[in-house]
């Protein structure tokens, strides 16, 4: 067998299988293999398995990496983000830490508008400035895969501006990013109390754009009551796919409005937030093999309940866990956070989380065929932990367990 990488002394190798969603009661089946090895060829895995079974290899040596007995797991793929914006929200943070609601701030015209300000104020240079330290952040924290939104700008130039910024940092650093066009994040002042005008606009003057810059592989919507509601929402994500984009929705966040039962009439690809979705939703989504994200970062930054993850396993849904790191709601990437929260307040176990956090991240991202499991024949984005087992990603609460972190075969990050 030929291979460029040799990953050796793993401790305990931890990792979901499969090429798609991992629905229900198979979130909790993951594969351990211990004294493990991983052979890599160029980006890809070529081989895993018990050190004692490694093949022989032909030509020239490859690289070794000495895992040092730890756990090894994939790289976690972090499907909702908003990390390109202008400015900050930290007092707003504060007004609602003393008990202002979120959608309050919203309709004084604070919150996702004062994010719009800024945004349309910074140059492509400051949004590249600012955006690119929260990558390198991300990648020490183990995210080989990251989904950016646009939705600051609102107007053309801006939108457009967010998606290109997207697209250079792509090019110039690790993580791999996978943009979605979200202009349908908040009605802008031009077009206040004008939801379907501002939606006419965005379909035929910006959607038109972002397709032939091939700028976005998603379109998301705000789907709220006071933002866009149902029937606004189905018309932007028809018109949307209509152009060729895959279709994800922010649904049911603040209040239970059938943002749940469109994303499964529209097979959106995932419904994000869900702290307010329906059983009838939920069970729609299941049967339409819509991802359920949950954003449990976002519910404990804006003291909400949780999302109720461990009733969508239940009920047979495929469940992904994501930050949703913004400058409003939730302003963290923090995955251990993440990871404490779904085994302590969403009653998740840790093989679930583990496949919420990698798998089903890829697959609320279209991508459970090419990574989020450690597999043949899947991309070798990887992490190497500082701890001897899966188990302390949750355990260790609040801290980065990642070692040292490999995307597509090459070593790229080393924390300690
Ligand atoms: O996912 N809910 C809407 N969008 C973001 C928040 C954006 C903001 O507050 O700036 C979210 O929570
Ligand atoms: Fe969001």
């Amino acid at each position: 067998m030929k291979a460029t990488c040799l990953i050796q002394n793993i401790g305990e190798l931890a990792s979901p299988t499969g090429n798609r969603a991992i629905k229900g009661k198979e979130m909790r089946n993951i594969s351990i293999i211990r004294d493990a090895a991983i052979l890599v060829d160029q980006d890809t895995i070529v081989w895993l398995g018990p050190a004692s079974e490694l093949p022989a290899l032909e030509g020239p040596n490859p690289e070794f990496i000495d895992a040092g007995g730890k756990a090894v797991i994939p790289g976690f793929v972090d499907s909702h983000t908003h990390f390109v914006f202008g400015g900050y929200r930290d007092e707003e943070f504060f007004w609602r830490a003393g008990g202002l609601p979120y959608m309050e701030i919203h309709s004084r015209g604070g919150g996702i508008a004062s994010s719009v300000k800024a945004t349309r104020e910074a140059s492509l240079e400051q949004l590249l400035a600012t955006a690119a330290p929260r990558l390198e952040q991300m990648l020490k924290l183990g995210v080989t895969t990251v989904e950016g939104k646009s939705g600051y700008g609102l107007d053309l130039d801006t939108e457009i501006r967010q998606l290109k910024a997207m697209r250079i940092l792509e090019a110039s650093q690790a993580v791999d990013i996978i943009p979605t066009f979200m202009g349908a994040h908040s009605v802008p002042m031009e077009y206040k109390g004008r939801a379907g005008a501002y939606i006419d606009f965005i379909i035929e003057k910006v959607m038109p754009i972002v397709i032939e810059n091939s700028l976005a592989k998603f379109c998301d919507v705000f789907c709220e009551k006071g933002v866009f509601e149902i029937e606004d929402s189905r018309r932007l994500l028809k018109a949307a796919k209509t152009m060729g984009l895959e279709i994800k929705l922010h649904a049911d966040e603040i209040v239970p409005l059938g943002g749940a039962e469109l994303a499964a009439e529209l097979s959106a690809v995932s419904a994000d937030h869900l702290l307010k979705a329906s059983e009838q939703g939920l069970s729609e989504m299941a049967k339409a093999g819509v991802v359920a994200t949950c954003l449990p970062l976002t519910a404990f930054s804006l003291k909400e309940p949780y999302a109720e993850a461990r009733k969508m396993i239940d009920a047979g849904l495929a469940v992904a866990i994501a930050s949703d790191l913004n400058p409003g709601s939730c302003y963290s990437q923090s995955i251990p956070l993440a990871a404490a929260l779904s085994v302590l307040y969403m009653n998740l176990s840790m093989e679930e989380t583990l496949t919420a956090l990698t798998l089903n991240g890829a697959a609320a991202l279209g991508l459970a065929h090419d990574r989020g499991s450690l597999e043949p024949g899947k991309l070798a984005d990887m992490l190497i932990l500082d701890a001897p087992s899966y188990l302390h990603l949750a355990y260790n609460i609040g801290m980065n367990k990642v070692g040292r972190v490999i995307k597509k075969g090459k070593l790229v990050c080393t924390n300690n």
